[in-house]
């Protein structure tokens, strides 16, 4: 008996991305395109692996190579179903049914393009295994959506817009396209669906009105239509963006956040701050970054997959461009840029500075217009900078090299060999003075000017 409840709580998710998404206009499938900086699929994806599945499908079609292929990148043991003519979100589930032959527990179908399905609200959709269950919400605006034709507490049927009656259509209890249920019965179902409907597809949806004929029971789970949001072009994606950047900027505000202007500041999806962190107008926050507590940021930063440590500063226009690691109380100023650069703790880089593929010891100076000449054409090579060591302005610092601890570099050198710890580099040209030159040289060249203009004006 136990063992049978454990079956039926194990969970196949099926994510549907075979659609082409006309309306969005475009070379990529629609399902690719990002918000709050990852692919809607992978949105999707995310929410299928909350439920932690036993295996996870996904439908592909228009595009289904590079849709395959940006699943796997999330997911590397994602079943890859083709759905070759999109026929209907009844036949495109049916596409995952050879991928899960045998499995015998709750399948849940969830949309490429729906990216906001909260976890919660999947757990309440997956709470009964026995039942049918589809996810749906009250519509502010019901156009186009199915309609839930409730009976009490059950179910009944789903009716697609196009085939409903003006009494089904004046429903605002709508269908978001999740549903839950039985894989087996499930799958059996749709082997019976027909598409003789206003829009000759094989509807999901009809499987509603199937399972209650079959005695199985039918349930209605709803959530807020926040989370049921499909994006089919490019103005619905631009909200579900404001939609997204609002509540991130409100839940980083509510945690210790100071935002100046929230709405310049522009986070993605998996942004942690910390607790009075300070962030200017005009921050963009790409995946993968971290701030701890007691960090500012100032105005026209741009920073991604990159951590933080808590005191430091950074910024205005600071570029962290990936692999960027700061220690607490690392300060970067105006026109500083990082790539896979570790800084360790208090060091500075205060303008005008590129350090890449860099390991920078603590408490160290970076000169203004330093530069690390990480890349030969080929490869990428490394630079090593001790602690404590002090890199005068204008060093070029040709890669593969170290500069030891407490080392000096003098203002415009070219370093291309290692520099010992306390030593003092120097690569440069010795100045000369050339006594009166000036002078003289400022006189020839007036000279030489008017008797150019002398030669133009007899010409004319
Ligand atoms: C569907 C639902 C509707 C619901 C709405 C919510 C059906 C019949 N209708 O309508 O009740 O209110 O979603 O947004 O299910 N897809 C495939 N292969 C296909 C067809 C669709 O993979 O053959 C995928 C699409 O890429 C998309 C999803 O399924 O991710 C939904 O398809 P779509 O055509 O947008 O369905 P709707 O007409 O919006
Ligand atoms: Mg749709």
């Amino acid at each position: 008996m136990t063992e049978t409840v454990t079956e039926l709580k194990e969970i196949a998710v099926v994510v549907l991305a075979a659609g082409k998404g006309t309306r969005m206009r475009s070379a990529r499938a629609k399902v690719l395109h990002q918000v709050a900086g990852q692919p809607m699929l992978h949105h999707a994806l995310r929410a299928a692996l909350s439920l932690a599945p036993r295996h996870l499908a996904v439908v592909v079609g228009h595009d289904g190579e590079a849709v395959a292929a940006s699943a796997r990148e999330l997911v590397p043991d994602a079943l890859i179903c083709a759905q070759e003519e999109q026929l209907g979100t009844g036949h495109a589930v049916k596409m995952a049914e050879a991928a899960l032959a045998g499995f015998e527990g709750m399948l849940v179908v969830l949309y490429g393009d729906t990216p906001f399905v909260g976890t919660e609200t999947l757990m309440r959709l997956t709470e009964s295994p026995g039942s049918l269950t589809a996810l749906g919400f009250e519509a502010a605006d019901p156009g186009r959506y199915g309609r839930f034709v409730l009976e009490g507490e059950r179910l009944a049927a789903i009716v697609e817009a196009k085939d409903a009656t003006p009494e089904e259509l004046a429903i605002s209890t709508c269908n978001s396209g999740v549903m839950a249920g039985p894989a087996p019965a499930m799958f059996e179902m749709l082997g019976r669906l027909t598409n003789d409907n206003a829009q000759g597809e094989y509807y999901l949806t009809d499987l509603v009105a199937l399972a209650r004929a079959d005695g199985l029971l039918t349930r209605a789970v709803l959530c807020d239509e926040t989370e049921t949001l499909g994006i089919n072009d490019r103005v619905q994606l631009a909200e579900a963006e404001a939609r997204f950047q609002r509540a991130a900027r409100r839940m980083a505000m509510q945690s210790g956040a100071t935002l100046i202007d929230p709405d310049s500041v522009h986070f993605a999806w998996d942004t942690v701050l910390g607790q009075d962190v300070l962030v200017e107008p005009h921050v963009v926050f790409g995946p993968g970054v971290r701030v701890a507590d007691s960090v500012t940021i100032r105005a026209f930063s741009h920073i991604e997959r990159t951590a933080i440590a808590e005191g430091c500063s950074v910024g205005p226009f600071v570029r962290l461009r990936g692999g960027a690691v700061l220690d607490p109380h690392v300060q970067l100023g105006n026109f500083v840029e990082l790539k896979n650069a570790h800084m360790e703790e208090g060091a500075k880089a205060a303008h005008l500075t590129y350090l890449g593929d860099a390991e920078i010891g603590a408490g160290s100076n970076i000169g203004a217009g330093t530069i690390t000449c990480n890349y030969d054409g080929a490869m990428k090579h490394r630079t090593t900078i001790g602690q404590g060591a002090f890199i005068g302005t204008n060093t070029a610092l040709v890669a593969p090299v170290t500069v030891g601890e407490g080392a000096y570099t003098a203002t415009g050198t070219v370093v291309t060999r290692d520099v010992p710890p306390g030593d003092l580099a120097i690569a440069r040209a010795r100045q000369q003075n050339k006594e009166g030159f000036g002078t003289r040289l400022r006189a020839r060249l007036a000279a030489q000017k008017s008797q150019k203009k002398a030669s133009e004006n007899a010409k004319d």
